[in-house]
């Protein structure tokens, strides 16, 4: 025991002569590293007579404890003295300016897609989030693309190694899930927008990629008609472009709507002019939409005869690309900081 005592004191000592980093790293190496003194009385425990053993592990241990605080208080007072000299030396410049900090930021695509959420939300739209990978099937076949149509060439598709499994090339296959999810068998109201990413096997270009988010919009009632469409569009359209927004709609063809059209705003960059964005139209494209076609209401569980609807869908990264006046729809997923850091 009394060698134990000596220890301590020997080591307090010395801790007491220590003014440096390194002595002090030495010193803990010396007592308390694995190859240390204390260590190495502990491990003498076996030769210790049995019935004084416990009285002798208690004893190192108390011993280890005491060089433990002693060195945390002892480093803590080197720091002190340290973080004092470099202040009166004037090494430490307490009145120079902070570095600023790099902050992290929300990507272009989520920013346009949070302001469009808002929107429909605020207009009393629910959020529906349907799968990324989905049955090709829902895909094509329940929005009334018939097998073979030419227009499923329209959006080449990734497949899995179940052929009937794919990655959704469009957000409408949600159309279907939400009539079926919220419709109760046809018989209720529906009034959601459907955000998400899309995925099509295409040659990526400068205004195609292989993966874009899309949001779609579906409402279904009783009455609910073109006009209904047309208001509801444009009122959405002067919210996130700004009141004097003139809207277009113009025939098109979509196999899930009947009749089909595609909205454009007038070209917000030239004021209708026409300039290269909008290539010299004065128009800009910005969605898709139509009256929901009766087989769709079908195969969404609603009877047509008594429900209508209508649906749109649009796609964020385009109409982030047409207020930016971006060029390059790779700058998108390409994570280049000096990209993403403009927004
Ligand atoms: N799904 C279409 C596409 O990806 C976009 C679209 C057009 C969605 C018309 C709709 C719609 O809901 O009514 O090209």
């Amino acid at each position: 025991m009394s060698e134990l005592k000596q220890v301590e004191r020997e080591a307090l000592d010395a801790l007491q002569g220590v003014a440096t980093a390194e002595a002090l790293a030495a010193w803990k190496s010396k007592y308390l590293g694995s190859k240390g003194v204390v260590r190495d009385l502990l491990s003498k425990i076996a030769s210790i007579p049995a019935e004084a053993r416990k009285a002798y592990g208690q004893e190192v241990n108390a011993l280890k404890d005491a060089l433990t605080s002693a060195f945390d208080a002892r480093e803590a007072q080197l720091a002190q003295a340290a973080l004092q000299r470099d202040l009166e030396g004037g090494a430490l410049d307490v009145t120079l300016d902070g570095r600023p900090r790099q902050s992290g930021r929300l990507h272009p695509s989520t920013q346009t897609l949070r302001q469009i959420m808002a929107i429909w939300a605020d207009m009393g739209f629910q959020v529906y989030k349907s799968r990324d990978v989905e049955l090709d099937d829902m895909n094509f076949t329940q929005l009334n693309f018939p097998p073979d149509h030419p227009a499923r060439d329209m959006q080449d598709t990734f497949y899995t190694v179940d052929p009937s499994v794919i990655l959704r090339t469009h957000t409408s296959p949600g159309q279907i899930r939400a009539m079926h999810e919220l419709g109760e068998n046809g018989t209720q109201p529906i009034r959601v927008v459907l955000p998400g990413m899309c995925y099509r096997f295409e040659q990526i270009t400068t205004r195609s990629e292989v993966q874009f988010h899309q949001v779609e919009g579906l409402v279904v009632g009783r009455n609910v008609r073109m006009s209904d469409l047309k208001g509801t569009f444009t009122q959405f359209l002067k919210r996130l472009f700004g009141e004097n927004t003139a809207v277009r709609f113009r025939a098109s063809y979509f196999p899930f709507t009947e009749p089909s059209m595609e909205i454009d705003v007038e070209c917000f960059l030239c004021g209708g002019a026409g300039c290269r964005v909008c290539k010299y139209t004065g128009w800009l494209e910005v969605a898709g939409s139509g009256m929901v076609h009766p087989n769709v209401l079908r195969n969404g569980g609603y009877d047509p005869s008594v429900w209508s609807g209508f649906a749109f869908g649009m796609g964020p990264e385009r109409i982030t690309m047409l207020k930016h006046d971006i060029q390059d729809i790779r700058y998108f997923w390409g994570n280049d900081l000096r990209f993403l850091g403009q927004f």
